[in-house]
This record gives C-alpha cells, structure tokens and sequence, in this order.
C-alpha cells in the first residue's frame, strides 16, 4: 500500500516538522512505503520521501482553513497514493499506528474529537459544530451523529479522501462569499461532510488525537502537542 502523509507547517509552525516525520516514519503504518507531502512557506532541504509545496502564509485562521484547497491543487501528486492521511504538524506519533487505522473501501477515517468523546450528555450537543444556517458547514441539531470528529487527524482512500476536498474547498468558498467562516474553521466543514457521509466513516478513538497534557486511562498513540498558541502563531 502506498501510504501519502499531508502535513501543512507556516511560519514557527515549521520547527515541528522534523520530529513528526520521524515519528511517522518509525511508528505509522510501519508495513508501508511511505511520502509526505509537505505544504510550507519555507522550503527545507528534507530527505528524498518529503514532496514540497510552497504556499503563502496565511496566519491563522487561513493556513488551517485553507487546507483543502491546497490538497485540490496538488491533486495529481496526491494521487499516486492509495490513502492519504493528514495529520497536524504539531502531534507526534508515540506508539504503533497499525493497519486498523486502514479505511475501509471507498472510505474516510476520522478520529473522534478528544474533548467531547465520553464526556458530554445526550441533551448537550455534540461537540461544536456550526450552528449558522448561512454557513455551508451548518449541522442542524436533529441530524444524527456518531461523533464530533477532530480536524487533527484523518484521512481516507485517496479517491475518497480528494473528493472530500474538492466538496469543502467549494463549501469554504461559498462561505467566503458571504463572508462567513465556520466556528471552527476546516474542522466544522470536515464534521459537515462527515455527517453527510457517514456511511463511508470509519471512527478512531480519540487516543490518535491525544492532548499531550492529558492524563484519561486511554492508549496514547498519536499527541496533540501543548503549545503557547499565541508565540507560535505570531509573525
Ligand atoms: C479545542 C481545539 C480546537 C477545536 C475545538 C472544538 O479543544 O483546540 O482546535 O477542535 O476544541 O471545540
Ligand atoms: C483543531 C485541529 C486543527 C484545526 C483546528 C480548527 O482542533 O487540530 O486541525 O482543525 O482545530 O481551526
Ligand atoms: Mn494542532
């Protein structure tokens, strides 16, 4: 299986790169060749498997949100791959990711989010999905959901994967027009398309998006690492 890695890093957010790459390469999907595909505002000299995209620096939210549109346009890179995965460039993987975390067929695999996973009651919604119905990630209440999926991590076959792209680059858009930008960013679009789609979802627990800081007595396979988002999101 040809396994492509998406990491998208701008500004500060570069200096995480190196220490991601080398924990996916010892510890993710181990039985597979794989290439990462790296969107940066500041090309490095990496080794052979690391395919750079220069994008421009958007700050944040933008370099976040803009995430599909970047994957669209390197579409036919992407697509010598059999699955893609995207991963924030400010985790690391801590233990064996192995073949489990394989989509199924024409599938999606996404990671239920850490902060609303066995922890919310049935009357309180689930996660934070949008709630405007102007934006095109609007989740109605009465829509059955299995979970709220964090933006951090997941991915799918790549056929799959790039179709998903393609719907919320064109949802982001729309919401441009109007000057909308969803709650919380990509990953209120994601949570639309995946509701939509749920058929086609497989769901991870939330140990592949573990807050560093964390102490739940739950695996820890991929960290969301702590970080002084203000330092490292300033120019
Ligand atoms: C936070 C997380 C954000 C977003 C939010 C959703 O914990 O840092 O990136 O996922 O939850 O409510
Ligand atoms: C975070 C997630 C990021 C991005 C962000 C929304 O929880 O880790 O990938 O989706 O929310 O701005
Ligand atoms: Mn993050």
């Amino acid at each position: 299986m040809k396994v492509g890695i998406l990491n998208i890093a701008t500004g500060n957010y570069r200096h995480y790169f190196p220490a991601l790459y080398y924990t996916i390469k010892k510890y993710f999907l181990p039985d597979h060749e794989k290439t990462f595909f790296y969107f940066t505002d500041f090309p490095e000299k990496f080794p052979d498997d690391v395919c750079q995209f220069q994008i421009a620096r958007q700050g944040f939210p933008g370099d976040s949100l803009l995430r599909y549109h970047y994957f669209s346009s390197a579409k036919d890179a992407l697509s010598q791959v059999d699955v893609l995965y995207y991963l924030d460039v400010d985790m690391l993987v801590v233990d064996w990711v192995g073949d489990n975390i394989l989509p199924d067929s024409g599938g999606l695999v996404a990671t239920a989010h850490p902060g609303f996973y066995d922890n919310y009651t049935p009357s309180a919604p689930l996660g934070t999905p949008e709630g405007r119905t102007e934006s095109t990630a609007y989740i109605d209440p009465s829509e059955s959901r299995p979970a709220y999926w964090a933006g951090g991590f997941n991915g799918g076959e790549t056929s799959a994967f790039l179709d998903m792209a393609e719907v919320i680059r064109a949802n982001i858009d729309a919401d441009f027009e109007k000057q909308i930008i969803a709650v919380w960013h990509d990953e209120s679009h994601l949570n639309r398309y995946l509701v939509s789609n749920q058929g086609i979802v497989k769901t991870l627990m939330p140990s592949y998006c573990y807050p560093e800081s964390w102490n739940l007595p739950r695996a820890k396979k991929i960290l969301a690492l702590d970080k002084d988002h203000a330092a490292i999101r300033k120019p």
